[in-house]
């Protein structure tokens, strides 16, 4: 790439600040920033990806000889609004507050990495080299641009199912969610091995949430994929579909046959304890009072407590027992 200006450097923007008031400090770390107004020299340049959280590196485009050291270069690494590391005569002379503890540069090659890698941190990386000359001047030695694609994982896809209308329908409401990626994403379906669309609604804001809804008819068990690609990426997930069952009557309320037919049968078996404790009573009774009553001779006397002890069961017992 060939680099004729940098008309648009923080330079200009600082003494646009410098005029809005901002203090002296800030225009002297601007001048950090290194300006080439008519420079011939060629920056190379290369595209660098690193995930988020993980350590990444920058090179830059001069090895020291071992015959010279750091003492005897500037090295420039910035972005278009900020000096990132700047190195004088072996000096650290700036580091900037976005990158602070995060960036270490190696002195012969002037590789700078950058950990723990943050989406911020996605931008165009510019490492310049300039070497002091035998008079007191610097030359620029060798640029190079690096720019930084900055992937965040997208979550594994949540597969959700809801039935929207009450049993014997096959509609089916689908969503797939997924969260906190970058770059954007691509969502893709197969259904049995056939791709479907799915309707994707995704966060404004990065990192960004992806929401995936598709309506199906379910007529068999089905296996359902969604696949969140980003990047040279991607994440997927399966779901399976069941067809869904007739209504089962089971699942109904029941009918008022039922609830009177259990009526019936409650009352039946009432009626049977009933009779039974009637009997059990009876043969109580009959122990206590018939037994030790002394058998009467007089058949008036019989008559008498026939009414006195009362049910048929009694009687009968009664009468066997004065014969
Ligand atoms: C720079 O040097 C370090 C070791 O000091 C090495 O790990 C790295 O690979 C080198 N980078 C380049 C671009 O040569
Ligand atoms: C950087 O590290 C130093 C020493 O470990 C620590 O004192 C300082 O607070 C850190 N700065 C930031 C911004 O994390
Ligand atoms: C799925 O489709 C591919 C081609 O699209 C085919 O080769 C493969 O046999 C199919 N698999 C099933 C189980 O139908
Ligand atoms: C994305 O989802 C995460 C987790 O579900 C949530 O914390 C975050 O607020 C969401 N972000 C946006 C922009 O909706
Ligand atoms: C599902 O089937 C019903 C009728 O059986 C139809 O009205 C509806 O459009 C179908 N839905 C889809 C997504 O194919």
């Amino acid at each position: 790439m060939e680099y004729k200006s940098s008309t648009k450097t923080g330079c200009v923007a600082g003494a646009e600040l410098m005029r809005s008031g901002v203090t002296l400090k800030r225009w002297f770390w601007c001048g950090l920033f290194v300006l080439h107004f008519v420079s011939l020299v060629s920056a190379d340049e290369i595209r660098i990806k690193a995930k988020v959280g993980e350590s990444v590196f920058l090179p830059c485009c001069h090895e020291i000889p071992s015959t010279k050291s750091l003492h005897d270069y500037r090295v420039y690494w910035q972005t278009d609004q900020d000096v990132v590391l700047a190195y004088s005569s072996g000096d650290l002379l700036k580091r900037s507050e976005k990158y602070v503890n995060r960036t270490k540069m190696d002195q012969n090659n002037l590789t700078m990495s950058l950990f723990p890698v943050k989406l911020s941190d996605k931008d165009q990386y510019k490492c310049i080299v300039q070497q002091k000359g035998s008079t007191a001047g610097y030359h620029v030695l060798c640029e190079k641009i690096v720019l930084l694609d900055v992937v965040v994982d997208y979550s594994k896809p949540l597969i959700s199912a809801d039935i929207q209308s009450p049993c014997g329908s096959s509609e089916v409401m689908v969503t797939c969610l997924s969260h906190g990626g970058y770059p954007l994403p691509r969502v893709s379906g197969v259904l049995n091995n056939e791709s479907v669309e799915w309707s994707t609604e995704i966060s404004k804001t990065s990192p960004y949430n992806v929401t995936a809804t598709l309506q199906l008819n379910v007529t068999d068990d089905s296996t359902l994929t969604c696949i969140i690609e980003y990047d040279n990426f991607e994440v997927s997930s399966n779901y399976t579909l069941r067809k869904q069952n007739e209504c089962l009557p089971l699942l109904t309320p029941p009918s008022h046959g039922v609830i009177i037919a259990c009526l019936v049968l409650i009352c039946i078996f009432l009626v049977a304890i009933i009779l039974l404790l009637k009997y059990v009573w009876c043969r109580a009774r009959e122990h206590v009072q018939c037994s030790h009553y002394p058998v009467p001779q007089d058949p008036a006397v019989v008559t008498k407590m026939k009414k006195d002890v009362s049910g048929d069961l009694c009687e009968v017992t009664l009468e066997a027992a004065s014969d």
